[in-house]
């Protein structure tokens, strides 16, 4: 399963990408616009910062088909890289992504929220498909089961799209989608901080430098020695 970071904060990105194995950027008009600035130039900053081979998801505004086209191809011209075009699983969205799809730009198909969305989204040429599972749970349904169910609608009828399980609010959420078999997860930064986090391993850490220094010295690394 890989990793992809759900934010435009460029601090977060530089971050994560410094740190953790990611492998792409996810973005929705609504994360984009929390950061207050020129779509274009702020999509550009993202892929300079995670370079041309990272996955770059971003999301074609407008609700007819032929609009969502001009907008996928206007942002693939301009930002460049592994692009991927994001469209809401809507009737004109699978229009548009049938369209794009024969012009062979890459779509991941995204607002899902049942498994038939996903299934018509994978034959109409989506290369990946986001579930939301966060907003599926708060609704009272169950976004892990649904991911299970695309997951295993995906083998059986040997589709090759892949789940990128979006909309997460915590990491037991995480581990069950990577536990039903999804192939990927877009987590915003404070979450794959967490996906890390233990208080016995910053305790077991502490405990190993302690125990070092007091013999070897303070600070000292094994080649200072
Ligand atoms: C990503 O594709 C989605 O837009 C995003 O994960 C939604 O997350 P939210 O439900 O936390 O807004």
């Amino acid at each position: 399963m890989i990793y992809m970071l759900d934010t435009a904060n460029l601090k977060q990105i530089e971050r994560a990408f410094d740190l953790y194995p990611m492998a792409g950027v996810t973005t929705n008009p609504s994360i984009i616009a929390k950061e207050k600035t020129d779509f274009l130039s702020h999509l550009k900053e993202i892929r300079r910062i995670i370079g041309e081979d990272s996955l770059l998801h971003a999301q074609s505004l407008g609700r007819k088909a032929e609009d969502i086209v001009e907008e996928a191809l206007y942002m693939q011209e301009n930002v460049g890289g592994n692009f991927y075009v994001k469209i809401p699983v809507i009737p004109e969205g699978i229009k548009a992504m049938k369209m794009l799809n024969k012009k062979g730009v890459k779509i991941t198909a995204t607002a899902i929220f049942t498994a038939e969305q996903a299934h018509i989204a994978s034959v109409s040429g989506a290369e990946f498909v986001a579930p939301y599972v966060n907003r599926l749970d708060n609704m009272g349904a169950n976004g892990v089961q649904v991911v299970e169910h695309i997951v295993t609608l995906f083998k059986e009828h040997q589709l090759d799209t892949k789940v990128l399980a979006a909309s997460f609010k915590n990491v037991q959420q995480v581990l069950h989608v990577a536990l039903a078999g999804g192939h990927s997860v877009t987590v915003t930064a404070e979450i794959m901080d967490n996906l890390l986090k233990h208080p016995m391993t910053d305790w077991s850490v502490d405990q190993f430098v302690q125990d070092w220094e007091n013999v070897y010295g303070e600070g000292k690394l094994v080649h200072q020695l």
